[in-house]
């Protein structure tokens, strides 16, 4: 089914805005910008709405999520909105007794490690979606000419939690289940494809005007095991939004071995990480991929001459792409002070 002709990429509003045109590799006047993790702790008024509310049940609140994801484009004037939610919310609502723990993330009350249990897994009921659907649209209500990203975990990384059971330093116990039991490997990456793709498609439906799917895990695996045992989920999961022409970015941190992959699987645009410049991720992707990415998180805390070096040295290398968005290499620390993103964003628009 294709876009409904109201949907905010058709009907005017955000079809020829800085950050759409840019992720379709158009050069707008204005560099576009928008920060991994805006929504977020950095922001006060975000810690106070969410004082009394659990993460989890912040983003299936559809008011909440709805203001959380405005407050930093009002604050700093960002070109897109990122949905407010998290990449185990889908697994959430298809039933899995997950929640995130404070400084630690998403930890799973019964991890998923034997054939028994990805046996057991059952879809994503789609009425279940309906408070997603119902963030968004109030949220695209509100946000005129400005678009709304949508996102989704990668299979890989969703698996990951499912297995490891919470955060873990290098996914050690799902890639031993990725080579002791292939078969089961492949089920349950194909069900967090699936629940994956049906939260993107919901956000997309509702009047989101681009997707990112965020393989968060993807540097602790070799090029081989990517190609063989991830890719294929990862390119089911962006085939749920098939029909629906938004632009879709891939990204992934320490993706430097398997950017080219990761972009094959179907991706328009990549997200690159701090740890390759851009014009080597450019170079290998061939030369004529779109870019977003990659100021490194760790320079917000340094003196502002030295953050404005870097951020102009990212502007620089991001001209050897056809077009860039300028964002993060990874998500906004906590600790950021907001001040710091809203200077990056009139730097980058040159105010
Ligand atoms: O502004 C945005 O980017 C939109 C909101 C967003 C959140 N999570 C909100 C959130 C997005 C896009 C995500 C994606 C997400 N969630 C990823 C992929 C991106 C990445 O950072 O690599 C991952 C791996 C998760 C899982 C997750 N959720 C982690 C590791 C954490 C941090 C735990 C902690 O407390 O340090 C979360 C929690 C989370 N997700 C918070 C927010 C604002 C913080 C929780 C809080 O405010 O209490």
């Amino acid at each position: 089914m294709p876009l409904s002709s109201d949907h905010p990429l058709l009907d005017g509003r955000t079809g020829q805005s800085a950050l759409v045109r840019a992720y379709r590799g158009e050069r707008p006047e204005v560099t576009p910008v928008w920060f991994m993790r805006q929504a977020g702790r950095s922001l006060p008024e975000y810690r106070e709405i969410r004082v009394g509310n659990a993460m989890l049940d912040a983003c299936l609140t559809p008011e909440l999520a709805s203001e959380i994801t405005l407050q930093p484009v009002r604050r700093h004037r960002v070109d897109a909105a990122i949905f407010f939610s998290d990449i185990v919310i889908p697994v959430k609502l298809a039933g899995i007794d997950v929640e995130i723990v404070p400084g630690r993330g998403p930890v799973i009350a019964n991890p998923i490690r034997s054939a028994s249990d990805v046996a057991a897994l059952r879809p994503i009921d789609p009425a279940a979606l309906d408070p997603i659907r119902k963030a968004v649209a109030l949220t695209v209500a509100q946000l005129g000419t400005t678009p709304l990203i949508g996102f989704a975990g990668a299979p890989f990384t969703l698996a990951s939690y499912l297995v490891e059971g919470g955060p873990s330093k290098d996914q050690q116990r799902a890639r031993t289940m990725m080579y002791s039991d292939p078969q089961s490997w492949a089920m349950l990456l194909n069900w967090c494809a699936d629940v994956s793709g049906e939260f993107l498609k919901a956000q997309v439906e509702a009047g989101a005007s681009a997707a990112q799917l965020f393989d968060s895990w993807v540097g602790s695996l070799s090029e081989q095991q990517y190609v063989r045992r991830v890719a294929p989920h990862s390119k089911r999961a962006l085939s749920h939004l098939r029909g629906l022409d938004v632009p879709k970015v891939h990204f992934g941190v320490g993706s430097g071995e398997v950017l080219k992959a990761m972009h094959d699987i179907g991706a328009d645009v990549m997200g690159v990480d701090w740890r390759i410049p851009l014009d080597e991720a450019s170079r290998r992707l061939g030369g004529d991929v779109p870019l977003q990415g990659n100021i490194d998180p760790a320079l917000l805390g340094a003196p502002r001459h030295i953050l404005e070096a870097h951020v102009r040295d990212v502007m620089d290398r991001g001209l050897s792409a056809p077009s860039h968005v300028v964002n993060l290499g990874h998500g906004v620390p906590p600790d950021t002070d907001p001040d710091v993103l809203s200077h990056i964003v009139g730097l980058v628009h040159g105010d």
